[in-house]
């Protein structure tokens, strides 16, 4: 089996679940964000507001081509798979991608409170600009995933030992 990596939208426990896999499957965990941010020396909030989201995208598709290289369980950012260039790269390669899909209301309950500000796309935007911006991406994750797992009212236990299964 080629390692998997995760998608989808903020909050949907790609890290979380990421760390679980990782431990079971005993491979290195790999959270795309956080190897930006040790590589940038910031914030992801602070890039985006010092050098903007374009900026921090181009960062992203070339740190994603050295991580899908690198022998580990890969979380990706929330936009990752919905850029063009990152959605042909995800494809082409051999790792199965894995979508983990929650509902509109377990979204709101995992990015309130001090994880919604921690997301910069997120930064003025209200609860229905939130779902709109769910909305939009759904196809782009759908066309990027070879496999889509529910997440809601599940652990990342659960999740993991199911993505192991699927596999
Ligand atoms: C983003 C999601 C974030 C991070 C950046 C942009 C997005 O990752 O990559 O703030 O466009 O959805 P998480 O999904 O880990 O929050």
């Amino acid at each position: 089996m080629n390692n998997p990596i995760l998608i989808g939208f903020m909050g949907s426990g790609k890290t979380t679940v990421g760390r679980e896999l990782a431990k079971e499957l005993n491979i290195p965990f790999s959270d795309l964000d956080l190897v930006i941010e040790e590589r940038i020396g910031h914030t992801i909030p602070e890039f985006f507001s010092s050098q903007g989201e374009a900026a921090f995208r181009k960062i992203e598709a070339d740190q994603l081509i050295a991580e899908l290289d690198s022998e580990n369980i890969l979380a990706t950012g929330g936009g990752t798979a919905c850029q063009a260039v990152n959605q042909e790269i995800l494809i082409q390669h051999d790792r199965p991608v894995i979508w983990l899909q929650p509902s509109d209301e377990t979204t709101i309950a995992n990015l309130s409170g001090e994880d919604w500000g921690k997301r910069p796309i997120l930064a003025d935007k209200s609860v229905d600009d939130l779902i709109a911006l769910k909305e939009s991406r759904q196809e782009k994750y759908g066309k990027t995933a070879d496999l889509i797992i529910k997440v809601d009212q599940k652990t990342p236990e659960e999740i993991a030992k199911e993505i192991i299964e699927e596999l």
